[in-house]
């Protein structure tokens, strides 16, 4: 059997008496996007920052094609391909949107001419070729989020994990950054989702997650998760009808 791209096992995470990450477990296989969604609170950006390394989890073990991550330190587990983007973009302000990318690219080139390459293909990816010299902190939110998907492509990972990439967007680039979303599993690379959009999440993922107040409450297909009672009562609720419409 294929070993999984992402094996998370039995995750627990605590803040002083706040359990914020209960016993969670799931896998991601390669090639695979799989959506973690839940309510505000759940537990999602802690379970990405117990994945990453940025937390050591209280309890469990976390799996990165077959090795042992567990609280490794961020840089070390960028550099095996397991790479994320952050909830709260924090692009470099005064560098350009090139520069940016740059020193992502940096991870694996290490001269300036095949780093300049690995930028300008990923800018041109991203749909940010044109803006690559104005200065980041000019751009718009949603050229802020590209950027920051810029960024992490730069160091040519296997995998990805996106948080709230597409908050704040409007229709056209939701539109937008789920084409980007298929054209990176097409170019081979996992994915995995944090997201509230479902309309722009459901039609892309092969499977969903969730997460209710720390715990796993239901993992299957976009159909199966949606028909799911318990996670129309947790989350979905008025938002997101079982056949897929908005309310
Ligand atoms: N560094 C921290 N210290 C203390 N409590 C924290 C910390 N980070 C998160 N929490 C708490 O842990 C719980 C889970 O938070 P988390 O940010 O992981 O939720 P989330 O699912 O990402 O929510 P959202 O959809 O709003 O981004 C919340 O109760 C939050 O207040
Ligand atoms: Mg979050």
């Amino acid at each position: 059997m294929q070993e999984p791209m992402l094996d998370v096992q039995n995750v627990t995470m605590k803040f002083g008496s706040l359990v914020a990450n209960e016993n969670v477990s799931f896998l991601v296989k390669k090639g695979e996007i799989v959506s973690l969604i839940g309510p505000n609170g759940a537990g999602k950006t802690t379970l990405f920052n117990c994945i990453t390394g940025f937390y050591k989890p209280y309890a469990g073990r976390v799996f990165f094609k077959g090795k042992d991550i567990t609280g490794l330190p961020t840089h070390r587990i960028t550099a095996m391909g397991l790479t994320r983007t952050f909830q709260i973009v924090k692009p470099l302000k005064e560098m350009t949107v090139k520069e940016n990318v740059l020193t992502g690219a940096f991870l694996r080139m290490p001269t300036k001419k095949e780093a300049e390459k690995v930028a300008e293909e990923v800018l041109e990816m991203t749909g940010l070729y044109g803006k690559k010299d104005y200065l980041a902190g000019s751009l718009t939110i949603a050229d802020k989020k590209r950027l920051e998907i810029a960024r992490v492509l730069a160091t040519k990972p296997e995998m990805i994990m996106l948080d709230e990439a597409m908050a704040g967007l409007n229709q056209t680039e939701i539109k937008e950054a789920m084409e980007l979303c298929l054209n990176l599993r097409d170019r081979g690379i996992t994915l995995l989702i944090v997201e509230h959009i479902m309309e722009a999440i459901m039609p892309i993922s092969d499977r969903v997650v969730v997460l209710n107040a720390g715990k796993k409450i239901a993992e299957g297909s976009p159909e199966e998760v949606t028909n799911n009672e318990e996670v129309i009562k947790a989350y979905l609720g008025e938002r997101y009808h079982a056949k897929g419409k908005k309310s």
